[in-house]
């Protein structure tokens, strides 16, 4: 569950909000595709959630958990994977994973049993004893993504969480965030992959200059538009005025 309530932040001196007035109830069991072009907003909504920007109006609650007043509480609720996955570089993949297993304390046994299960999964078993530094890109993605699935957290904030990946990994990602989805989780995530959000959410958040234009069903979306895609839909949406 996922409550933001008319968040608003600006930048520094800036003159225009980067967010503006900007809410969205997220429930359990669904599966929701923040889109919007770029410099509309989606990371920094996405910093707000996580704690990482403190909103200059408005409220954010994480399964209950208010960000600001709560943030233990709120950040053991969800698991963030940042849009660049370029940090603890000096760390190895398993003492990466260490670390968050630490940080979120979960058992060492159960730890042992995900991590290889995870590994196995991502197709990185034999690079958990390399630098993060030596990874590539995509490399460095899943070890991000495999160190917030080891908590199990019942919310997923995911940024752009698809660039880079192989279309293996991208699969096995989609796959895992339908089925947390499924399972009554919560999946809140932006992407520029239209197509990946037409086949994966069942609702969309439009977001552009800061402010959400469209958030519903993508049937409701089409049926307006006279079903035609995502995509075309996106630019008679998103255009300037
Ligand atoms: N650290 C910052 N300092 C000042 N302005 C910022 C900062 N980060 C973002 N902005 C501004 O806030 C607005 C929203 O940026 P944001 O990064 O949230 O967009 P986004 O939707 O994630 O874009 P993208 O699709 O390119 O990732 C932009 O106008 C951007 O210039
Ligand atoms: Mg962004």
């Amino acid at each position: 569950m996922l409550t933001l309530r008319n968040v608003s932040k600006t930048y520094g001196n800036s003159s225009v909000k980067a967010v503006d007035g900007l809410s969205l109830e997220i429930g359990g069991g669904q599966i929701v595709g923040f889109i919007g072009p770029n410099g509309a907003g989606k990371t920094t909504t996405i910093k707000m959630i996580t704690g990482i920007l403190n909103p200059d109006e408005g409220a954010i609650e994480i399964d209950g958990h208010d960000i600001v007043k709560n943030p233990l509480e709120a950040k053991k609720s969800f698991g963030y994977v940042p849009d660049s996955p370029d940090m603890f570089l000096r760390l190895k993949g398993m003492e990466y994973l260490n670390f968050m297993g630490d940080m979120y304390r979960v058992d060492v046994s159960v730890r042992k049993e995900r991590i290889a299960s995870l590994a196995e999964t991502f197709e990185m078993t034999g690079s958990l004893n390399a630098k993060l530094q030596s990874y590539s890109h995509g490399m460095r993605q899943k070890i991000i993504i495999m160190g917030v699935l080891l908590n199990q957290p019942s919310v997923w904030i995911l940024d752009e969480p698809m660039t880079g990946l192989d279309p293996r990994a991208a699969f096995t990602l989609k796959e895992m965030m339908r089925a947390h989805a499924k399972a009554g989780n919560t999946v809140f995530f932006s992407t520029h992959i239209l197509e990946v959000a037409e086949k994966l959410c069942d609702r969309v958040a439009i977001i552009n200059k800061g402010k959400i234009i469209f958030d519903g069903e993508l049937d409701e979306l089409k049926a307006r538009h006279d079903q035609i895609s995502l995509e075309e839909i996106f630019m008679e949406v998103t255009d300037g005025e």
